[in-house]
């Protein structure tokens, strides 16, 4: 009696592991198929902006991001500055359009996947906390801040391992680097001199005009936060979804014997 229980619960168990299916309204793809594989990353995108939560797609129209700091000096001498963000979401990526993908392949731990990509503004809002000493200007101020990423490029390249459950194969993110690009860069912090708005306006106008130098100098924590926000948005998918259902089944003469 217990050894059928547990054979009745492991079928209905597998069988609802087995129905974790990608929508019949989205092509798939054969295994390295990059044109199709593209177009149904696309359809995927703009039928279910707000994700599928039995498949691990999380909503990408509103994406939570961890909080960080992106300046953190010593408190000495006449410059310095600390500065963090947090309570961050990010806007747009239901308007992302995929431009190519490469190594989707039916082994694809062998190469690089990559997965490029353009997105037409990605907004970021969050709140701020700075406290600096800018020779005789003591900072202290909290607000809002407000980034918009206009024409946004990305491109993910990333290595996966391959993990075995219930005789099928999952991928599992064990690098991903973000390579970000765009044409413009606004920026506004609300409230930076307290007292001072005209100063306020004047450093944000500063920090617009000079955007790719300020963008130079934070690059790899901003690069940081892109790859916490796209591996949060893959990692449940892939580990929901077989790689195997994700493909079209490879007819069994052609298949590779592994
Ligand atoms: C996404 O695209 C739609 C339609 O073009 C637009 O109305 C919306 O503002 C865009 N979202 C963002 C965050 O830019
Ligand atoms: C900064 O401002 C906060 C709240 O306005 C205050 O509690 C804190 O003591 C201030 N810190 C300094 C170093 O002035």
């Amino acid at each position: 009696m217990r050894d059928i229980l547990i054979i009745v619960l492991s079928l209905q168990l597998l069988g609802s592991l087995q129905s974790q299916m990608i929508p019949k309204e989205i092509k798939k793809c054969h295994f390295g198929e990059s044109q199709c594989i593209v177009d149904s990353m696309n359809a995927l995108i703009k039928k279910f902006p707000r994700g599928i939560p039995a498949l691990g797609l999380k909503p990408i129209d509103v994406v939570d991001i961890r909080n960080s700091k992106f300046w953190n000096d010593e408190r000495v001498g006449a410059f310095w500055l600390q500065f963090d963000l947090f309570d961050q979401v990010n806007y747009g990526f239901e308007n992302t359009t995929i431009t190519k993908v490469n190594g989707f392949d039916e082994n694809p731990t062998s190469s690089l996947i990559e997965i490029h990509g353009r997105i037409p503004s990605l907004i970021h809002k969050g709140s701020y906390f700075s406290q600096g000493r800018v020779w005789i200007v003591q900072l202290n101020s909290t607000g809002e801040s407000f980034s918009d990423f206009q024409n946004f490029r990305f491109v993910l390249k990333l290595k996966v391992i391959m993990e075995y459950r219930n005789n099928k194969r999952y991928l599992k993110i064990y690098e991903l680097n973000p390579f970000v690009n765009m044409d413009r860069w606004v920026f506004w912090l609300d409230n930076f001199f307290e007292s001072n708005t005209d100063l306020t306006i004047a450093i944000n106008q500063v920090f617009n005009l000079h955007w790719v130098e300020f963008w130079n100098e934070l690059e790899p924590t901003n690069l940081k936060i892109f790859a916490s926000v796209f591996r949060d948005i893959f990692e449940d998918v892939f580990k929901k979804v077989s790689y195997d259902d994700m493909f079209l089944p490879v007819p069994k003469e052609f298949a590779v014997n592994d």
